[in-house]
């Protein structure tokens, strides 16, 4: 099978039933005028994201990894209206972009965009939060995934979904010997999750518009 047809089907699903409306394409736009790197979910992703936040009835949402706020408005959107998404983001600018982007689509009430390392905000927001989240989407720098995936079971409670983007790398997770570190820390993830009690996890494969990854969906059974 060739690329062509994954991406052609990708097309057909997305137009079936994730047709972006002005406000993602806005946001896709602007990716490209303020020279960013095209890195976001695709529309079948950023539905599916949806799909899972309902069926945990998600109100209180994290997201590592902001960009434009593309994932951000497709999670947002999912939210009841006492919902509310906090996403963190480590460039200025990105999250500059995506608040302007978050605005536009009318969502700024419900989302929170704390910039800085990840590392960094989780401790501060594991101290801050009184509630744990629902849903929780890791899509920020892939070396520390291990350890953002601790720091997000300290912020879950038992029948939290936790989702990891990019854990299979066009299938460089198979290769031993990488000197890659995105693919080391993701294979540490990956790895981690075969003897983590608290959760019940699989990784998905995809295919479509974009390059062949994956991602980790884990639901949390209890906390340690
Ligand atoms: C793959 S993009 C996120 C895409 C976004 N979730 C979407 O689908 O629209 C990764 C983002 O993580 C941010 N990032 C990288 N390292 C980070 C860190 N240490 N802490 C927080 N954000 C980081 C990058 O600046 C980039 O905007």
């Amino acid at each position: 099978m060739n690329e062509d047809i994954f991406s052609q089907v990708d097309h057909y699903i997305s137009d079936l039933l994730a047709p972006e409306d002005k406000a993602l394409t806005d946001t896709i736009q602007s990716i490209h005028n303020e020279n960013m790197p095209q890195i976001s979910v695709s529309a079948n992703h950023g539905k599916f994201l949806q799909v899972l936040m309902r069926s945990c009835k998600a109100k209180r949402v994290l997201e590592l990894g902001t960009l434009a706020g593309y994932s951000t408005i497709w999670m947002a959107r999912a939210l009841p209206e006492d919902g509310k998404l906090i996403t963190l983001e480590v460039d200025k600018h990105h999250a500059e972009v995506a608040r302007k982007n978050i605005e536009n689509a009318g969502l700024s009430k419900k989302v929170e965009i704390r910039i800085g390392k990840a590392i960094e905000l989780l401790p501060d927001l594991i101290a801050q939060t009184k509630q744990p989240f629902d849903f929780i989407f890791i899509d920020a720098d892939k070396p520390p995934y291990a350890a953002y995936f601790d720091y997000a079971l300290k912020l879950s409670k038992p029948g939290t979904l936790i989702v990891c983007d990019n854990v299979i790398r066009e299938g460089k997770v198979l290769d031993r010997n990488t000197t890659d570190e995105k693919v080391k820390g993701v294979q540490k993830l990956n790895e981690s999750l075969r003897d983590n009690k608290s959760v019940t996890a699989t990784i998905l494969q995809t295919v479509g518009a974009k390059e062949h990854d994956g991602m980790v969906i884990a639901l949390v059974n209890n906390i340690d």
